[in-house]
């Protein structure tokens, strides 16, 4: 949005995607890894793996939406002219140009509650102060939450990097009137190994955060507990308690396995297991592991329009 000008050429190397773009072009030279820059009119580009290009056998593809369309959002950037427009024609637009860069993305629908909704978005940039990514997921858990407001028994989270979400459901408990705890596990060193099963998204270490970030962040709630470990270790300590709601957000494999098998059995009847990553491309490992723990049991997983799914314990 600060440079409304910049070129959004997007490249791919035999299909998958490659970068970061905008790279400086010593950086292309001397470093490689899929840096690339579109630089007046010319593209200046290395390998991912740095190998060269011309030789590598590599089909690579350049993304770029028709200049019509770019002018036309540029001149009503430049001329300020969005926010004199109607939330339809806003909206209009927005499908235009996401329709022709991403085919298969889905804009949602506009006037949603969400985007009304001051209070909620004002706790979500607390976390994310420049990112709107994730913002619909977490407003689902959020609301979510609400189903199980009766039940007896407390909420987890396993994989809380620096407690966004962690934030929504305590907010939830706080509003409710019955007492119970928030359990929040993670490595607080990132991201374990990835496995066979993960594919090449993440990486080792990748979404580090300090305890202290989440303990600051959540100082306001006196029920919440944190367990710094690798999954499953610590969960033992909670052996013993029931759950109305667990939210599973570890990205891999094994850690999804684990905390979905561990927490399935101390789930009480009626509540929510959620999992965060379940059926994006970016986590086929999470993706297999819930639907190889739920392969024997009775309940749906029931997929969200936001992205992940969760189930609901049948007594
Ligand atoms: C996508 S982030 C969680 C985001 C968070 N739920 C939120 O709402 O912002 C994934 C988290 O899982 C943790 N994690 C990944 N693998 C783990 C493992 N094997 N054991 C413990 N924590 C793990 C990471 O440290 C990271 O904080």
């Amino acid at each position: 949005m600060a440079a409304p000008l910049a070129s959004v050429l997007r490249l791919f190397e035999n299909g998958e995607e490659i970068g970061p773009g905008h790279a400086m072009h010593d950086g292309i030279r001397t470093l490689g890894g899929g840096r690339y820059s579109h630089w007046e009119g010319a593209l200046f580009f290395s390998a991912s793996d740095s190998s060269n290009p011309a030789d590598n056998g590599r089909l690579y593809q350049a993304l770029l939406p028709p200049p019509g369309l770019m002018s036309s959002l540029q001149s009503l950037l430049a001329a300020n002219a969005t926010a004199a427009l109607t939330e339809v024609a806003r909206h209009t637009i927005l499908s235009a140009a996401a329709g022709i860069i991403d085919p298969s993305f889905i804009l949602p629908d506009h006037g949603r509650r969400l985007e009304g909704d001051a209070g909620f978005r004002a706790a979500f940039h607390r976390f994310f102060p420049d990112q709107i990514n994730t913002m619909d997921r977490k407003y689902a858990v959020w609301q979510l939450a609400k189903l199980v407001r009766s039940l007896q028994g407390d909420m987890v989270e396993i994989g809380c990097y620096t407690g966004a979400t962690s934030w929504f459901l305590a907010d939830q408990i706080a509003r409710g009137d019955r007492e119970r705890s928030l359990h929040l596990f993670d490595s607080f060193e990132g991201l374990s190994r990835p496995g066979e099963q993960d594919g090449s998204y993440w990486q080792t270490g990748a979404l580090r955060t300090g305890e202290d970030v989440v303990r600051r962040n959540l100082a306001e709630f006196p029920f919440v507990h944190l367990y710094p470990g690798w999954v499953p270790d610590r969960f033992g300590d909670v052996a013993d308690r029931r759950f109305v709601l667990v939210h599973i957000d570890v990205d891999l494999y094994q850690p999804t396995r684990d905390s979905a098998a561990f927490f399935y059995d101390r789930l009480v009847p009626g509540g929510l297991m959620i999992c965060d990553d379940y059926g994006f491309n970016s986590c086929p490992g999470a993706t297999a592991a819930l639907d190889e723990v739920m392969s024997d049991k009775p309940e749906p997983i029931i997929n969200l329009p936001t992205g992940g799914a969760f189930i609901i314990k049948q007594p």
